[in-house]
Order: structure tokens, then C-alpha cells, then sequence
């Protein structure tokens, strides 16, 4: 196997539509706009489903636009290629989703409007989709084992960087007025409240039927069938690649991966890392 690995400021990318050269220009040129809606989390954590969610809010439930157009077209990732392409081509107001860490994403964020959505997961789940993610798609160095993305994944060396650091950086932005909290856990107890929540906070109003085809049309069976959705159909640039998005989609997957010795290193990094922050901000805790 080929691993054409790709760094940035110290930061490890995955090796399919990004290079160095783009990744610096989405970083330091690009520019936000008041009209703007970002999207961000860490990967695997659960950024597809609320992609879902907000284009369906968005066409106010009517799934045209989620059954014709890609996922990386309808909220193109800030930091490839083919999505920063598609954000500079684009009129109007852009729904856009990154990865990046708060300290890499474009300064323009900082003096806009743009309504942001971080959304987190529980850590130890990240860490077992990711394992399953990078093993099955060839986009990243592949771990030979679960012990192995362990120890990746608590020294931040994986793509993206660290869960902690991530974390740690936006949730500097929380207390503004324009930044939404979610989490995968709020997600999957009540689908219904958050997505109301959501549309609260985009300013959105849906009817009962809208909202209920909100909910349908992002769940996770629906999502898995949905072509545009899936991966089934996949970029020029990634032809013959595998993208297991759909995978499990529960909580607390860790419960069926980790041994005790694995629960008990997570708890103690995640202690330390975490020390400051108040437990209620986080609903895995
Ligand atoms: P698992 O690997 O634990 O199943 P991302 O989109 O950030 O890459 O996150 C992928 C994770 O979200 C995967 O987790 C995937 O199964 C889950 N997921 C995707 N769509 C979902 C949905 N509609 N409902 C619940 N989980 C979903």
C-alpha cells in the first residue's frame, strides 16, 4: 500500500483531495461570510448525520436536494481540494463543514456572523470508528490493531491531530452568541429536541410534517440507503476507495472494544486533558 501522508503545521491529513498547498490556502485565505453556516467536529463524530440534518432543515424537509446532490457538494469540506473549489464557485449563502482545529480554521471566522455548529462525541466511541474508518478506507497509514490506534489516538497522532486538542480549542467559542453546542449522544436520545433546537438556532421554522421528514430522512437507515449519502457514488478524485460512513451508528460502541487496562488509560489521559472543564458540558460523562 501507498501512504502518501500529508502534514500541515505539524498535523497529520488524510492522503485523498487534500495537499499541502490547499490545506494552507483554505487556512489562511479563505473567507467567511456573515450568510455563512459552518459545520465542524472532529471526524467520526457524526459530521454526515448533522450534514443530514441541516440540509433537510434547510430544504424544510423536501428530500429532493439530499437524494440528487453528494454530501461534499452540498456542504463541501472547507480544507480539500474539491470542496474549497466548490465553496469559491458557490453564490450565496454556503453550508460548509471542516475538521480543522480551531487554531488552523480561517481568521475570518472570528469577525463574521456565520452561525457555527460544533459537534462532539464521546472520545472513546471516535476512537473505535475511527479505527474501523482508517482500517476499511486506505485514506490514512492503516493500524494493524485496535492496541495500536490506542495509542495513536491518545498521542494525537492521527489525522487531524489530537481529539483533546480539538476539543480544547473550540470550545473556546461556546459561550458565543453564533456557536451551537450539539453532541452525537444529544442526537441519538432525542432527535426530535435537538434538530427543534437546531432549527431555533438557524432561525429555521418547520411545520410537524417538515420536521418529521427531517427526522426520517436522516436516520440512520435511510442515510445508509441514500446514494448521495453513502458513498456509493464517490468523487473523481477517490475512485475504487471504500468510505465506510455508515457503520454502527450507536453509543457506547467502546463497551464492546476496550478491555478494562484500555477503559482505565482512556479515564486517566481523558482526566488530565479535560482537567477545567465543567462535567456537564459533556454529556458522556
Ligand atoms: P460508528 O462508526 O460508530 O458507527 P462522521 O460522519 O463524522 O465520519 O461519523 C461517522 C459515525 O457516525 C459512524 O459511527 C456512523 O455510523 C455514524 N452515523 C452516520 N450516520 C448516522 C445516523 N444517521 N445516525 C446515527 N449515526 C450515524
Amino acid at each position: 500500500i501507498m501512504t502518501y501522508e500529508v502534514w500541515y503545521e505539524g498535523l497529520h491529513f488524510p492522503d485523498f483531495d487534500y495537499s499541502i498547498e490547499g490545506i494552507k490556502e483554505a487556512c489562511t485565505k479563505f473567507v467567511i461570510k456573515d450568510e455563512d453556516t459552518v459545520m465542524v467536529s472532529y471526524p467520526k463524530s457524526g459530521t454526515h448525520w448533522l450534514i443530514e440534518i441541516l440540509c433537510l432543515i434547510h430544504s424544510k424537509g423536501d428530500t429532493k436536494w439530499i437524494q440528487s446532490v453528494p454530501t461534499w457538494e452540498r456542504s463541501p469540506w472547507l480544507e480539500t481540494d474539491l470542496g474549497y473549489k466548490f465553496l469559491n464557485e458557490s453564490e450565496g449563502p454556503r453550508l460548509l463543514t471542516s475538521h480543522l482545529p480551531f487554531h488552523l480554521f480561517p481568521k475570518s471566522l472570528f469577525t463574521s456572523k456565520a452561525k457555527v455548529l460544533y459537534l462532539m462525541r464521546n472520545p472513546k466511541d471516535v476512537l473505535v470508528s475511527g479505527y474501523y474508518y482508517w482500517t476499511t478506507s486506505m485514506f490514512s497509514i492503516k493500524p494493524e490493531s485496535l492496541e495500536q490506534y490506542f495509542k495513536w489516538f491518545i498521542q494525537g497522532n492521527v489525522p487531524y491531530g489530537s481529539w483533546f486538542e480539538h476539543i480544547r480549542g473550540w470550545m473556546s467559542m461556546r459561550h458565543r452568541e453564533n456557536v451551537l453546542l450539539l453532541s452525537y449522544e444529544e442526537l441519538q436520545k432525542d432527535p426530535r429536541s435537538t434538530i427543534e433546537k437546531i432549527c431555533q438556532f438557524l432561525g429555521q421554522k418547520l411545520n410537524p410534517e417538515e420536521l418529521d421528514s427531517v427526522l426520517k430522512n436522516s436516520s440512520f437507515q435511510v442515510m445508509k440507503q441514500n446514494k448521495m449519502s453513502n458513498y456509493e457514488i464517490l468523487p473523481e478524485s477517490v475512485k475504487n476507495q471504500q468510505f465506510p460512513i455508515a457503520r454502527k451508528g450507536i453509543c457506547g460502541d467502546w463497551k464492546n472494544h476496550f478491555t478494562v487496562a484500555q477503559a482505565e488509560a482512556f479515564h486517566k489521559v481523558y482526566q488530565e486533558k479535560m482537567a477545567g472543564f465543567p462535567k456537564d458540558l459533556f454529556p458522556w460523562e
